[in-house]
């Protein structure tokens, strides 16, 4: 059964990606790479949000075929996977999210609902990617389940915001 704050947090992601899609014309559910060229304002999140996924693609591990995309969101980061040749399933928790994801991705990706904690399955895979979904797992958990998941000599990419210990005050789209 899911708790409140689980079901709080879904509903806020779901909120925002109907905000994100229809107000600002964004595809993802990630804050964006802000790279030094982009000035921080909302307008130019799509820009920072193709700065993250190009960032993204350009990082994954040579010799992977097979990636598992935990917390897929709308699909949008799986849909370039596999335009890039992997072979991509995914996890959504969210029935809302899995839905978009479906319609996206149609028949290219299989899409386990549930959550990552609760992920049975027998296969395995080169890569388990966690694109700022990790942030909602607790980390041993998220190991754990992740050597579990992988290939032998598979890896485990993790893009995400992580707290540091600062005497500045907090800013999610500062830079420091
Ligand atoms: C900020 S969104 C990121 C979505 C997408 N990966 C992207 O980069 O745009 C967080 C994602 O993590 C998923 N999520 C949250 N808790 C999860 C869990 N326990 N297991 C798997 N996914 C989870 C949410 O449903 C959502 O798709």
């Amino acid at each position: 059964m899911k708790d409140k704050k689980t079901i709080s947090r879904e509903i806020g992601l779901e909120i925002g990606t109907l905000c994100g899609r229809h107000i600002l014309n964004v595809e993802h559910l990630h804050y964006g790479y802000w790279t030094k060229d982009l000035k921080v304002d909302l307008s130019h999140l799509p820009a920072a949000q193709k700065n993250y996924t190009d960032f993204l693609m350009s990082n994954i591990p040579d010799g992977v075929h097979t990636i598992l995309d935990v917390g897929c969101g709308m699909g949008h980061t799986a849909k370039r996977l596999t335009e890039a040749g992997y072979a991509v399933d995914c996890v959504s928790p969210s029935a809302f999210l899995a839905q978009q994801a479906r319609e996206l991705l149609q028949d290219k990706c299989k899409i386990f609902e549930c959550f990552y904690e609760q992920l049975h399955t027998e296969k395995r895979y080169d890569l388990v990617l966690f694109s700022e979904s990790f942030q909602y797992i607790a980390p041993e958990t998220a190991i754990q389940k992740t050597l579990a998941l992988l290939n032998p000599e598979g890896q485990m990419l993790i893009c995400d915001v992580f707290k540091l210990s600062t005497k500045e005050k907090k800013s999610y789209f500062g830079r420091s």
